[in-house]
């Protein structure tokens, strides 16, 4: 078993509970790490601290299909190459770990369905209660909720180009995504089309997630005692936006059996057990978080490849016109049905998949790929950006940004386990239809509706925190002469529109 490091996270500068991944491999020195590594310090000289995950792509240029970080007294093992990582997917041999990433996240989130250890009993039954939230019956009653908060998007964009102005694409597809689980989840709207700056649920959202990151990536947690008191604030806010959410529900009754009525009134169909009240709480924040950062970042990558493959947009434009029609509002069945608008989707997902790793662990003794022997416990990062462009799959090209080859021939043609952006087995990612239904949507709304110009000066610059998003994105949307405008019936609507009880019942002084 990997040795367990259990004390309280300030005198190790580790989370309860960690396992520093060195002592599950007893053959660590044959896995390469960068050159120049330093006593006590590691693998630091040329490590970025806001760029983890960049640093990472490089490495594993150098060091091949896996390969070792050391920072300060932690070492993580990263897997790419094909092969290995598709022995990781093996769900008899491996599972997910809950690595420090993501545990840096449970004082927030706690065993909701995200950060849950594999043996916490509340992760299957949080599975098992929301996943039916996640059927194609459910999906098709959030799509007009889908659409209408697509219109706000593009009520916005319309007046920035009727003004020629730009629009800021992540700031947008993040109001636009979190207003969507909002809504189709919860019931709720934030109002961010409505506010200037972003709301402040999303505010605290990024900074403990922030946060999160940079105890990855320092010594000792000491250091960051005063972004640890804001991180509390950050805490608290998100806990307390959520507890009026949840009142405000009990207090007008059952919803339309979004999520939140799923999390508060159904029982487990076995066991008749039912999710705490604590662990409502944490589910809310948990899809509130995890149901919007990805598919915002998603959305702004497929529209910077966009803009700058004129080509490839107008293929894609071609098929929405072709598949819509003249259709004012898209029904549910025609969005599956844009599937080279889908391929864009995944190509952007390739090269950026917004969650860039996770973490798997052995569950008892193996050897990784036939060559690495691990102990039970040992863990591993699949480091999903550079599988998606490892040479031996995806060509000398992978950098290239090429939809075909989402292409059903192509794909048949590939091994399994190289396109893993939603995750493996299990534990993987319980909103895929949903991010997917919902970017593809978007995706064509907004392709029908504008030319997307982009900044020739612009280079792409990819932010990260836990999530990865492309940073100062800003295009021109230009109303196409023959865009049909869309309107969603019923629930289109301005902020005016918005039903009182549907509004933010929070609000910051500073907002
Ligand atoms: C493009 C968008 C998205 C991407 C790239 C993405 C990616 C992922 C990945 C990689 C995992 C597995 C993490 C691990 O193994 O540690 C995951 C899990 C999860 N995702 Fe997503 N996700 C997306 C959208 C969504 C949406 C829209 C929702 C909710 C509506 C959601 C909710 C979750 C939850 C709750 C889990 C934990 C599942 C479990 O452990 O049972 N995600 N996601």
């Amino acid at each position: 078993m990997a040795e367990t490091v259990t004390g309280p996270s300030h005198g190790t500068g580790l989370p309860k509970g960690f396992r520093s991944a060195e002592h599950g491999w007893p053959e660590l020195s044959r896995i390469p790490h960068p050159p120049h590594r330093l006593p006590l310090l590691g693998d630091i000289l040329g490590a970025s601290r806001r760029t983890p995950l960049q640093d990472s792509l490089r490495y594993a240029r150098q060091l091949g299909p896996i390969f070792r970080r050391r920072a300060f007294n932690r070492e993580f093992v990263f897997v790419w190459g094909a092969g290995l990582a598709a022995d990781m997917a093996d769900e008899s041999r491996f599972a997910k770990h809950v690595g420090l990433g993501i545990a840096n996240l449970r004082p927030v989130v706690g065993d909701g369905l995200f950060t849950a250890y594999n043996h916490e009993p509340n992760w299957q039954l949080a599975h098992d209660v929301l996943a039916p939230g996640f059927s194609r019956e459910a999906m098709a009653a959030y799509h007009p909720m889908m659409l209408a908060v697509a219109d706000r998007l593009m009520d916005h964009w319309d007046r920035e180009a009727a003004a020629g102005r730009t629009v800021d694409v992540p700031g947008d597809m993040t109001k636009l995504t979190l207003e969507t689980i909002a809504r189709t989840g919860f019931g709720h709207d934030f109002g961010s089309f409505e506010r200037a700056r972003p709301h402040p649920f999303v505010t605290a959202m990024i900074g403990t997630l922030t946060y999160a990151q940079r105890l990855n990536t320092v010594p000792t947690p000491f250091l960051l005692r005063r972004a640890a008191r804001r991180n509390q604030a950050d805490i608290a806010y998100l806990n307390h936006t959520v507890d009026d959410l949840v009142r405000a529900r009990t207090a007008s009754g059952p919803g339309d059996g979004d999520l939140l009525d799923r999390m508060l009134e159904t029982a487990h169909p076995q066991t008749g057990e039912r999710l705490s009240a604590e662990n409502v709480r944490r589910q809310v924040i948990t899809f509130l978080v995890a149901g919007h950062e990805t598919t915002s970042g998603a959305l702004s990558f497929a529209l910077h490849y966009l803009s700058r493959h004129p080509d490839v947009a107008e293929r894609a434009r071609a098929e929405v016109d072709r598949v819509w029609g003249d259709t004012a509002v898209p029904g549910y069945d025609q969005v599956a049905r844009l599937r080279y608008v889908r391929r864009v989707l995944d190509e952007a997902l390739r090269l950026w998949p917004t969650a860039p790793a996770f973490a798997r662990e052995a569950r008892e003794d193996t050897v990784l790929g036939g060559v690495h022997p691990m102990r039970r416990g040992a863990w591993a990062l699949v480091l999903t950006a550079m599988l998606h462009r490892d040479p031996e799959v995806w060509g000398a090209d992978a950098e290239r940004f090429d939809p075909d080859r989402f292409d059903p021939k192509a794909v048949r043609t590939r091994p399994a386990h190289t396109f893993k952006p939603f995750g493996t087995g299990a534990r993987a990612c319980i909103g895929r239809q949903f991010a997917l239904h919902e970017a593809t949507l978007v995706l064509g709304l907004l392709l029908r509706r504008y030319d997307l110009r982009a900044d020739p000066a612009y280079r792409l610059r990819v932010a990260e925190r836990l999530t990865l998003m492309p940073e100062g994105l800003r295009l021109r949307p230009e109303r196409r002469a023959a865009g049909t405008p869309v309107t969603a019936p019923a629930l289109s609507g301005a902020a005016d529109d918005v039903p009182s009880e549907l509004r933010c019942p929070v609000h910051r002084a500073a907002d």
